[in-house]
């Protein structure tokens, strides 16, 4: 009679081997998954609400620079009542700024009062404080970039 635990055993090790293969190729596919995921990554509804803001910031400018006030307290408002991202998208970029969620919309906030307070000259006409509030407003924009664009990019797009 012939002998088959030979055969047996060599199956096992080719079982054993597919598997310890199987085992290392999965984490890897996963991975090049998760890059290319992050590679064809769709904006965030954030960025299109931030290319809004960014017109709105421009037309003001034309605004002031045409003495337009009743422009600039029209879109001072739009600024001042900016869309907010869904609240399936909110709650992704809460889960990833985590304890700098207070920050962020500490920042959010410095926006919209420097944005209605623009309003609010731009309806009495005040030049001066149009321009001065014009200034802040723009650096609320900068501050929120400063602290969180960068990371922002990199975790919902994948780069620097
Ligand atoms: C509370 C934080 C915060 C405030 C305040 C803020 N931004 Fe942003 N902004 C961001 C983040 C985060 C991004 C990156 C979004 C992305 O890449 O998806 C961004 C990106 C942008 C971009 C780039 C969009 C693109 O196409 O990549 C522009 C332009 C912009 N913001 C304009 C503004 C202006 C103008 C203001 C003020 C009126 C402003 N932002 C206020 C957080 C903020």
């Amino acid at each position: 009679m012939p002998d088959s635990s030979h055969h047996h055993l060599k199956a096992w090790w080719a079982i054993a081997i597919a598997g310890a293969l199987l085992a290392c190729a999965y984490p890897l596919a996963r991975a090049a998954d998760a890059n290319k995921e992050k590679a064809s990554a769709k904006p965030l509804a954030l960025r299109k609400i931030m290319q809004v803001l960014d017109k709105d910031m421009q037309t003001v400018s034309d605004g002031i620079a045409r003495a337009d006030w009743s422009v600039v307290a029209r879109i001072a408002a739009r600024i001042t009542n900016h869309p907010q991202p869904p609240m399936g998208e909110r709650m992704r970029i809460l889960a990833f700024i985590g304890g700098d969620a207070g920050k962020f919309k500490e920042y959010d906030k410095q926006t919209k009062q420097a944005a209605h307070a623009l309003e609010k000259f731009a309806i009495q006409g005040d030049k001066r404080a149009v321009i001065s509030t014009f200034s802040t407003l723009q650096e609320t924009c900068l501050a929120c970039h400063q602290q969180f664009r960068a990371s922002f990019q990199e975790h919902f797009y994948g780069r620097r």
